[in-house]
């Protein structure tokens, strides 16, 4: 396939961790890679990874409405059709809530819920034109709830609500909307948490495993292949079993 007949990807987030494993899950898919984070150090980095040409990276803040449009507008012109968007970059900045800034819960919300929504509003409006797409979200497992995250289990809450309303609006123009809700993944993220912690962590997990970038980037690719049809509106869990939530 050349690079102009290439299904076209855009990944957030794409520059480390979960999002790097789906750009290089995608890259094997076949798929041309629009890759964007605001680590442009990094992203940088990703693109000498691949041959020239498979990923293009561009430096965007997703919670910055202005950058999100602007990207758009550019990548209509320049890829024609985008057909898919997988919305991946988030933060977190974890506290019990009384001890919570919330100059930290505006800056989750806005990366997290705001920024995929910016990302997901721009996608709907061409991929209705186009009459086809896929949007994949990153959740988390998290949304069932964790102490200490009431920023961000809220901000990835709204990630599945907001998944489910795209799935219904964007149904008839043959555009189906998922998420993906990894539990504990072995990523610069949680690498950032002391030992003992992630020890523990791993311990609750029913089966006493971290995750990999890989397992989740698997879903994501399933989700976002043409031949996956009738499929929309679902949040898929790659977290261990830790959703369960009973007997671990
Ligand atoms: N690692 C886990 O255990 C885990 C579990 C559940 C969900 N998730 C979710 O998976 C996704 C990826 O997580 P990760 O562990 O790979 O994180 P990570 O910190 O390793 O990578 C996230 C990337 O997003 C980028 N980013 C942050 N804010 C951005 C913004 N405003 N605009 C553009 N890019 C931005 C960062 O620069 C970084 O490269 C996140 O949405 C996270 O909430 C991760």
């Amino acid at each position: 396939m050349t690079t102009e007949n290439k299904r076209t990807a855009v990944i957030t987030g794409a520059a480390k961790g979960i999002g790097k494993a789906i750009v290089e899950r995608f890259i094997k898919d076949g798929y041309k890679v629009i890759a964007l984070d605001l680590d442009a150090e990094n992203g940088d980095i990703l693109v000498k990874e691949f041959p020239e040409g498979d990923v293009d990276f561009y430096k965007v803040d997703i919670s910055s409405e202005d950058e999100v449009k602007a990207f758009y507008e550019m990548a209509v012109l320049k890829y024609h059709t985008i057909d898919v968007v997988v919305n991946n970059a988030g933060i977190i900045r974890d506290n019990m809530i009384w001890n919570m800034e919330s100059d930290d819960f505006d800056l989750v919300l806005n990366v997290n819920l705001k920024g995929v929504w910016l990302m997901c509003r721009e996608a709907a409006k061409l991929m209705r034109l186009q009459n086809q797409g896929r949007i994949v979200n990153i959740a988390s497992r998290a949304w069932l709830g964790n102490r200490g995250q009431s920023n961000y289990s809220a901000s990835k809450a709204g990630v599945v609500g907001l998944t489910r309303v795209l799935a219904l609006e964007l149904g008839k123009y043959n555009v189906l909307v998922n998420a993906v809700a990894p539990g504990l993944i072995d990523t610069p993220l949680t690498q950032k948490l002391p030992a003992d912690a992630l020890l523990k962590l791993i311990e609750a997990q029913p089966t006493k495993t971290i995750g990999q970038p890989s397992d989740v980037a698997n879903v994501v690719s399933f989700l976002a292949a043409e031949t996956t049809q009738f499929i929309t509106g679902q949040t898929i869990y790659v977290d261990g079993g830790k959703s369960i939530g009973a007997g671990v």
